[in-house]
C-alpha cells in the first residue's frame, strides 16, 4: 500500500465520484465527503467520513480540510449550471479555504467539450457542444470560468485539471493517459482511476488535458 493519504471528494455521490471513493478506500487511504445526498453512498469502511452539506451553501470549510493531503472535485448539477455557475462560485471559497489551512494539491474534473483557457474547441468537437449536448453548455461554460480562475488567481495551489471525454456506465475499457491531442470515450470508473493517478503526477500540475486510452 502507498502511504496512507487523506482525500476531500466533492462530488463522490457522482457516476466518477462514487468510482474514485472506492478506489481510494481499496487503496488504504481515507475519504472525506462533502454529499448533499450521503445516502447515495453505501460503504461502511471506517476510512470513509461522510458529511451532509451542499456547495451551493457551504459549510465552513476549514474544519473539512484538516489533515487533507488532496482535494478532488468531480461536481455538477447540468441543469442548475444552465442559469448558475455552482462550481465557480464554489471554487472561488475552496481555494482561499486551503491557502487558510495549507492544503495545495486539488484536482478538478471538467469536461472534454469545455475548452482550456486561451484555447478553442475543434469545429468537430464545437459541433458537438452546440448540438447533441446543447443541454450541458452551462456546465461547460461552468467549468471553464473554473479553468479560468485557477490559471488567473490560483497558480500557488497544485491545480490539475482533467477535461474528461463524454463518460459511460460499464467495467473498464483500458488504461487512461494524459493527451494532448486525442480525448476517448471512457468509462466512468477508468475516468476515476485516472484522476486518482493524475494526483500523484507532478507534471499533471497546472495542466487542463483531456485523457484517452493508450494505444
Ligand atoms: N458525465 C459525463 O459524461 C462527463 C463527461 C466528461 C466530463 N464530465 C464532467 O465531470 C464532472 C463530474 O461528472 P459526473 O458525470 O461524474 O458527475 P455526476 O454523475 O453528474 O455527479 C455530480 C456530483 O456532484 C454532486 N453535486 C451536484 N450539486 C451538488 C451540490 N449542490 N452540493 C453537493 N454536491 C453536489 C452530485 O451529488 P448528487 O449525487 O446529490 O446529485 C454528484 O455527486 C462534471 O463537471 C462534468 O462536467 C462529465
Amino acid at each position: 500500500m502507498d502511504t496512507q493519504k487523506t482525500y476531500l471528494v466533492f462530488g463522490a455521490t457522482g457516476h466518477t465520484g462514487q468510482h474514485f471513493t472506492s478506489l481510494a478506500l481499496q487503496n488504504g487511504h481515507r475519504v472525506k465527503a462533502l454529499a448533499r445526498t450521503p445516502g447515495k453512498l453505501t460503504s461502511r469502511n471506517p476510512n470513509l467520513e461522510v458529511h451532509h452539506g451542499t456547495i451551493t451553501d457551504p459549510p465552513d470549510l476549514d474544519p473539512l480540510l484538516d489533515g487533507v493531503d488532496a482535494v478532488v472535485s468531480m461536481l455538477g448539477d447540468a441543469q442548475l449550471q444552465q442559469t448558475s455557475p455552482i462550481n465557480t462560485a464554489f471554487i472561488r471559497k475552496l481555494i482561499p479555504a486551503m491557502r487558510r489551512t495549507g492544503v495545495t494539491r486539488f484536482l478538478y474534473q471538467a469536461g472534454g467539450l469545455s475548452a482550456a483557457p486561451g484555447t478553442r474547441l475543434s469545429p468537430a468537437l464545437w459541433t458537438v457542444r452546440n448540438t447533441i449536448a446543447r443541454s450541458y453548455i452551462g456546465q461547460h461554460q461552468d467549468n471553464e470560468a473554473v479553468m479560468r480562475y485557477l490559471t488567473d488567481d490560483a497558480m500557488d495551489i497544485e491545480w490539475m485539471v482533467h477535461r474528461a471525454g463524454i463518460g459511460s456506465d460499464g467495467p473498464s475499457k483500458g488504461v487512461l493517459e494524459r493527451s494532448h491531442k486525442r480525448m476517448s470515450i471512457a468509462t466512468f470508473l477508468d475516468c476515476a482511476s485516472y484522476n486518482y493517478r493524475l494526483l500523484s503526477d507532478p507534471t499533471a500540475i497546472h495542466t487542463c488535458d483531456p485523457s484517452a486510452y493508450q494505444n
